[in-house]
């Protein structure tokens, strides 16, 4: 057979030149400064409906609509969570991982986005270890993109999970929050703060609603400038001058597939920061201890402070059902129109 004009023909749609370059939908979820203060009040508002929501009816409410998950990097929590409750709401999921897609022969990002929407998925959840990917992704198919972590750059809806679980702490209703809330409440995030992705979305989230946020680790992981990230952060070398001003504590993992050549003393880092039942008995007997997972345990925390009974890091990883059903119903919401000038 001999192709001709005629025989190859791209589909119009395709072969838009505006195709790639689209508006990023309104709905997607990229960084935690994409909501508006208002926003994350409706976002926890929202979750807590759908929490308390008849499972049959909250089943009926996306019933058939299709959510990509597209995931580069391994995952438990996030994964399982974004899967349950976009199935909790009646959606069609289906994974994509790099292990056993077309990524494998190379297809690229775009190339891989623009397969699933053609599949008929309304919305692409994603993880990549390319911080700035689910720009890339939501420019190329126009679809709301919920960024489930890219690379060492945001993470929020784990920024939102973990307000959650400390405004429950905090016995702050989800319909109250505002710029004020968390006047007064002092939150130390622990570890390398360089490479996580989870430390930047709360650290961008978190001051907004009037938290003081402290960051704390060595300077391999925690550069000075990271103060200049967003008004309202504090950087302290010393975990423990750290602890005696919290209520809440964020330990973090030690990111050792993101250190590139980063030399640390690992005896030496556990003496300084390791959240341990002696040091937090001592300094912040009270606090909160969270901890996105997952928890390396003898290295940043110790097995008696993750399990003991101020531990919230069960809660956190709870609290991300609700707190995606939220986000996915959101995505696959209609966007209202702007009304123009009457
Ligand atoms: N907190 C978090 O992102 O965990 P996973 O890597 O298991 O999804």
């Amino acid at each position: 057979m001999t192709l001709t004009r005629a025989t190859v023909r791209t589909p119009k749609k395709l072969s838009s030149p505006s195709f790639f370059h689209q508006p990023i939908h309104p709905h997607s979820a990229i960084s935690a400064n994409d909501f508006s203060v208002a926003e994350v009040r409706r976002i926890l508002e929202s979750a807590d409906a759908l929490e308390k929501d008849n499972p049959i009816k909250r089943a009926n409410r996306l019933a058939k609509r299709r959510v990509a998950l597209l995931f580069y990097e391994s995952s438990t929590r996030t994964r399982t969570s974004f899967e349950l409750a976009a199935k909790a709401l009646g959606a069609d999921t289906t994974l994509v991982s790099s292990l056993s897609s077309s990524i494998e022969k190379g297809e690229s990002l775009k190339d891989t986005g623009i397969t699933l929407k053609a599949l008929g998925a309304e919305c692409i959840i994603l993880r990549s270890p390319y911080s700035g990917a689910p720009y890339l992704l939501a420019r190329a198919t126009g679809l709301p993109i919920l960024n489930a972590g890219d690379g060492m750059a945001e993470h929020p809806s784990q920024a939102l999970l973990d307000l959650r679980t400390i405004l429950q702490f905090l016995a702050i209703r989800s319909s109250t929050v505002n710029e004020k809330s968390l006047r007064g409440v002092t939150l130390t995030i622990c570890g390398d703060i360089l490479h996580s992705r989870v430390a930047r979305s709360n650290a961008l989230l978190l001051p907004r609603l009037g938290a003081k946020v402290i960051l704390c680790g060595p300077p391999e992981f925690l550069p000075d400038l990271a103060a200049e990230m967003t008004p309202g952060l504090v950087i302290e070398r010393d975990f423990d001058s750290a602890l005696r001003q919290s209520q809440i504590v964020m330990m973090l993992r030690i990111q050792a597939e993101r250190l590139a050549g980063v030399q640390i003393d690992l005896d030496d880092y556990r003496t300084r920061y390791q959240a341990n039942a002696e040091r937090i008995a001592a300094r912040a007997p009270q606090a909160l201890i969270m901890h996105p997972g997952p928890i390396i345990r003898g290295m940043e925390i110790t097995a008696e402070v993750a399990d003991g009974p101020h531990s919230a890091i069960a809660n956190q990883v709870y609290n991300g059902v609700p707190i995606r059903m939220a986000l996915v119903a959101r995505a696959l919401s209609t966007v209202a129109k702007k009304r123009g000038p009457k």
